[in-house]
């Protein structure tokens, strides 16, 4: 049986991963208390004990804004840590999957970005996550790099999704960025895209097949206004008890933030679509789906 190892099983990603992945072969999830990526020689050994066929790396240091002070710790998990992944899998002839980000782009394109674009991030997490993509293809034959973007579902820590919630249930008028444009994009429908790639990638057994990067988004185009509406829209169709009246919707300069975010970081997915045989879903079909789970994992009274 196959031998696959998930790091980030914690994370948002990472959680429905455990799921998709299943069906492939046997799979060794891990969080940070089993392999921490901040250290190097911890993620030799796992890999070295566990022998993987197929290294799904999920795990990251997603703060974006905390990265510009905590450059050495998002350098280290975000670089490092997926460079010496690499070179294990490249040992073992084995298989690495890497999710990697839309802030490599710096946003100034106004069409989707292609796999060709060149990059050029804007913040410390973006040059990490990018220093990451490159150190893999330079060592490791058989990996595939998938970038996604503006990740929400019912799992982990937090998410635009929660913080709407959250916000939305305390105040009357919630201000939000409208004059940044991406796709939010469904965890549960980027895990299904990694399973149907990894499944290529092993099937793949005769000689190394080259490198990959693919984009990965839900279809679509929205800015954070239009996110928030859609989930305010959304959770009170299911019943939600929201306070908010008022969005309103405010420019990148009325909320500074520490790192800056690409303006416009629409991905194309004309590349992955044609591999995996189908568009991906509306970037709206996934948020009732995750209210959905986050009402019944909820105590219910927070909400109705
Ligand atoms: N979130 C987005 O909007 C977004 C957008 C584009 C691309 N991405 C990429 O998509 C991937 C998945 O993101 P996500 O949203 O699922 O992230 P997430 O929910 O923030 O989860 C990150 C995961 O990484 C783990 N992790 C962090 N530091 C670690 C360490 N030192 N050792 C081991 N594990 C560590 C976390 O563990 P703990 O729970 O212990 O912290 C958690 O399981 C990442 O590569 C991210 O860069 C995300």
């Amino acid at each position: 049986m196959r031998q696959i190892l998930l790091t980030g099983i914690t994370g948002q990603l990472g959680q429905e991963l455990q799921r998709t992945l299943l069906p492939l072969g046997n799979v060794t999830a891990t969080e940070r208390g089993g392999i921490d990526l901040a250290q190097p020689m911890r993620i030799r050994q796992a890999i070295r004990e566990i022998k993987p066929d197929l290294i799904v790396n999920s795990a990251a240091y997603t703060a974006v804004d905390k990265a510009e002070t905590e450059t050495e710790l998002a350098q280290s998990i975000n670089a490092v840590a997926p460079l010496i992944m690499a070179e294990e899998a490249q040992r073992l002839r084995a298989s690495l999957v890497h999710i990697s980000t839309d802030y490599i782009f710096d946003g100034l394109k106004n069409t989707p970005y292609t796999e060709e674009d060149t990059p050029y991030p804007l913040s410390v997490y973006g040059e990490s996550k990018l220093a990451g993509e490159e150190g893999i293809r330079q060592v490791c034959d058989r990996h595939t790099i998938l970038r996604t973007a503006w990740v929400y579902g019912a799992f982990g820590k937090s998410n635009f999704v929660k913080t709407m919630l959250r916000l939305g249930a305390e105040r009357d008028e919630i201000r939000v960025v409208a004059d940044q444009v991406g796709t939010p994009t469904w965890a549960r429908d980027i895990a299904k895209a990694i399973a149907q790639l990894s499944q290529l990638n092993l099937e793949k057994t005769q000689e190394p097949p080259p490198g990959k990067t693919y984009h990965f988004t839900n279809s679509g185009i929205a800015s954070w206004y239009d996110f928030a509406i859609a989930i305010f829209e959304e959770a009170r169709k299911l019943g939600y008890k929201l306070k908010v009246q008022r969005v309103v919707p405010i420019t990148t300069s009325e909320y500074p933030t520490l790192a800056q975010r690409p303006a416009y970081s629409v991905l194309s997915h004309q590349k992955i679509s044609a591999v995996l045989g189908s568009y991906p879903p509306h970037w709206r079909q996934g948020i009732q789906q995750t209210l959905l789970e986050l009402y019944n994992f909820s105590d219910e009274s927070n909400y109705s």
